[in-house]
C-alpha cells in the first residue's frame, strides 16, 4: 500500500514550511517589530527596558513577532532572552521554576517554596547580564499580579535589568491587573490588528515560495484562500493559522489526484473539509 514503486507526483517542495507549529520569520508587521525592538533595546546597554503588553486576537502574529525580536536580541547582544508560554506553566511556582531552568539553573526540584525560587532567581540574574522575558498567553496565567511583581523585584534588587514582553489575546482593559501592579510596571501597550486580505496574501505568498515546487500553484489560488479567510476574520472566525492550513490542505488535495497544479477547486475542497472538521 505504501511501498508501491509507482512514483507519485507532489506539488510540495517543503511541506513543513506551511506548518503552523513552528514559528517562522514574520512577514510584514515591520512597525510592530520595531516597537517591540525599541522596548527591549535599552537592555542591550544595561538599562531598564520599557515593559510592553502586546495584545490582539489569536493568530495575528504576536508570538511570531515577539520571538523573532527576542531571537535577534539573543544573537546580536549579550542580553539573555527567555520565552515562557503560560498554557504550559500557568501557576506562579511552575512559571518561576521554568524561568530558572531557562536561565540554566542546575535542575531545580519541583515543589520548591516560592521564596527559595525567588532567591535562586535573584542569584542567576545578578550574574550581570540583563534578561528579556517574554510571557506568552499572559491572560492564561493565575496570579498575574504576583508574577509581575516577582519579575519587577528582580529589576529592583539586582544589578541587572529584567525587561518583560507580555502577550495576551485579551485587551488590556480585560486583564484584571491591580492598579498597584499597573503603576509599578508602567507598561506600554501595542495592539496587533486583525489581518486583511492583502496581509494574508503577502504571508501566504512568502510561505508558498518554500512550500511548493515551482509553477505548481494555479492562478488565483492564494487570492482565493486570502479572500475566504479574510471574510471569516471579519466575522470573528479564522485567522492566519487557518489560512496556512487551508493552503496546505489544498496542496494535499492536489497530491491526492496526482495533479500537477493546485487549483481553486482544490482550495474549495480544502475549505469544505475544514468546515466539516470543525
Ligand atoms: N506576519 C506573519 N508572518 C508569517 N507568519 C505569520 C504571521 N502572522 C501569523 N503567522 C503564522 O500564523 C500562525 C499564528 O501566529 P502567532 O504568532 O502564533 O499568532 P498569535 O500569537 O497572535 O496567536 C503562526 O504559526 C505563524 O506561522
Ligand atoms: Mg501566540
Amino acid at each position: 500500500m505504501f511501498t508501491s514503486s509507482k512514483r507519485r507526483r507532489t506539488v510540495f517542495e517543503d511541506e513543513q514550511s506551511l506548518s503552523t507549529a513552528n514559528l517562522s520569520e514574520p512577514i510584514g508587521r515591520e512597525q510592530e517589530l520595531d516597537q517591540i525592538a525599541d522596548a527591549v533595546r535599552p537592555l542591550s546597554r544595561g538599562q531598564e527596558a520599557d515593559n510592553l503588553l502586546v495584545h490582539g486576537p489569536a493568530g495575528t502574529g504576536k508570538s511570531t513577532c515577539i520571538n523573532h525580536v527576542l531571537d535577534k536580541l539573543d544573537e546580536e547582544t549579550r542580553v539573555r532572552t527567555v520565552s515562557i508560554n503560560y498554557w504550559k506553566y500557568n501557576t506562579r511556582p511552575s512559571l518561576l521554576t521554568q524561568l530558572l531552568i531557562e536561565l540554566d539553573y542546575p535542575a531545580p526540584r519541583k515543589g520548591k517554596p516560592i521564596d527559595e525560587l525567588l532567591t535562586a532567581l535573584k542569584e542567576r540574574v545578578d550574574k550581570g547580564r540583563s534578561v528579556a522575558v517574554a510571557l506568552d498567553e499572559f491572560d492564561q496565567l493565575a496570579e498575574q499580579n504576583e508574577v509581575l511583581y516577582d519579575l519587577h523585584e528582580l529589576n529592583v534588587q539586582t544589578e541587572s535589568c529584567c525587561g518583560m514582553v507580555l502577550a495576551s489575546n485579551k485587551a488590556p482593559s480585560d486583564i484584571e491587573l491591580e492598579q498597584r501592579t499597573r503603576s509599578r510596571l508602567g507598561y506600554q501597550t501595542l495592539e496587533f490588528d486583525i489581518y486583511g486580505k492583502d496581509d494574508l496574501e503577502e504571508i501566504l505568498r512568502n510561505r508558498a515560495v518554500e512550500a511548493f515546487r515551482r509553477n505548481t500553484l494555479g492562478d488565483g489560488v492564494i487570492g482565493r484562500v486570502a479572500t475566504a479567510v479574510a471574510d471569516e476574520i471579519e466575522v470573528g472566525q479564522g485567522d492566519c493559522r487557518h489560512a496556512l492550513e487551508v493552503l496546505h490542505r489544498a496542496g494535499r488535495e492536489a497530491d491526492k489526484e496526482n495533479a500537477d497544479k493546485v487549483t481553486v477547486a482544490h482550495v474549495e475542497r480544502a475549505m469544505n473539509a475544514a468546515r466539516f472538521g470543525e
